[in-house]
């Protein structure tokens, strides 16, 4: 056993406008988009109680409701369905215990950085997880199972990272790699979005946090950087040289559901890997594919 806190809490920020995917995210949030029958946000919340998070703390904003209710018991749906002798097994991913999801509301959107801070006064005084959903992570463990264990070895901060061909780094935050041991690389600096020509490699920051309850503080005073917005990666940067810091890279796969290619690549992946649809949904590409 090890005698570091244990990660209890994990912050999802949820409070973006989901533009990218107009208009289908006009009155439904992206996080609620489903790849094949589970919303991304789904598949975020089980990765973290994999990893055994026990707290889930949502940064919403308006019109953003319909992910708490998700989370929520339907009653009508629930005796309609028991009436008929349909199987509840399906709905057990959406239950918690009550004070298990809290909500705080970013009410401008001035940032990741800023999302995060809006949480200080619920993640209080310990480590803290953050899963951003947009990045869907398929593994096993998960990635945030894998990040825990890593954890537990060097304590301090980590973030999930992976390589993406160079041409790409200018949508991330990049590391400044250290010395690498197995998963684990040390990690010297960090960048938001830097330009190809000055990024310190291509391993980026792949949506996945520990990170101890200080940068809620460096977050505080933290001013704007890419994008005119205020960034966590800004934060956690300030903490290097204080407190240890390392990257994890993943062993698993990751796809980028903030773009729509990504979201198509996401479903098509998980639709042909399931024992209920795979060897339909294999047919129906390969027909596809030969017109
Ligand atoms: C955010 C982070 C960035 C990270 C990325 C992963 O950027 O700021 O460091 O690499 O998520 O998806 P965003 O996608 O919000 O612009």
């Amino acid at each position: 056993m090890s005698s570091r806190k244990p990660i209890r809490k994990a912050v999802f920020p949820v409070a973006g406008l989901g533009t990218r995917f107009l208009p289908a995210t006009k009155a439904i949030p992206k996080e609620l988009l489903p790849v094949v029958d589970r919303p991304l946000i789904q598949y975020a919340v089980d990765e973290a109680r994999e990893a055994g998070i026990e707290q889930m703390i949502f940064v919403t904003g308006r019109g953003k409701t319909a992910l708490v209710e998700h989370f929520d018991i339907a009653y009508e749906l629930e005796s309609t369905m028991g009436e008929r002798g349909k199987d509840l097994s399906v709905l057990e991913p959406t239950r918690f215990t009550p004070g298990d999801l809290i909500t705080v509301r970013q009410q401008v959107p001035l940032g990741l950085g800023h999302a995060i801070w809006c949480a200080r006064a619920i993640v209080g005084d310990e480590p803290f997880a953050i899963l951003l959903p947009d990045e869907l992570m398929v593994g096993e463990p998960g990635c945030l199972a894998q990040m825990v264990e890593a954890y537990e070895q060097v304590g301090g901060n980590l973030i999930s990272v992976l390589e993406v061909p160079r041409e790409e780094v200018s949508s991330y935050g990049v590391i400044d790699p250290g010395a690498s041991q197995g998963a684990l690389t040390e990690v010297r600096g960090l960048v938001e979005k830097p330009p190809v020509d000055k990024a310190p490699s291509n391993k980026i920051i792949s949506g996945r946090y520990i990170l101890q309850p200080e940068v809620m503080r460096t977050l505080e005073n933290q001013e704007t950087g890419a994008g005119g917005e205020i960034q966590l990666t800004d934060a956690m940067a300030a903490m290097i040289g204080d407190q240890p810091f390392h990257a994890v890279t993943f062993a698993g796969r990751r796809f980028d559901c903030g773009s729509k290619t990504g979201f198509v690549e996401a479903t098509l992946a998980l639709a042909l890997e399931r024992d209920d649809m795979g060897a339909d949904v294999r047919r129906i590409a390969e027909r596809l594919l030969a017109q």
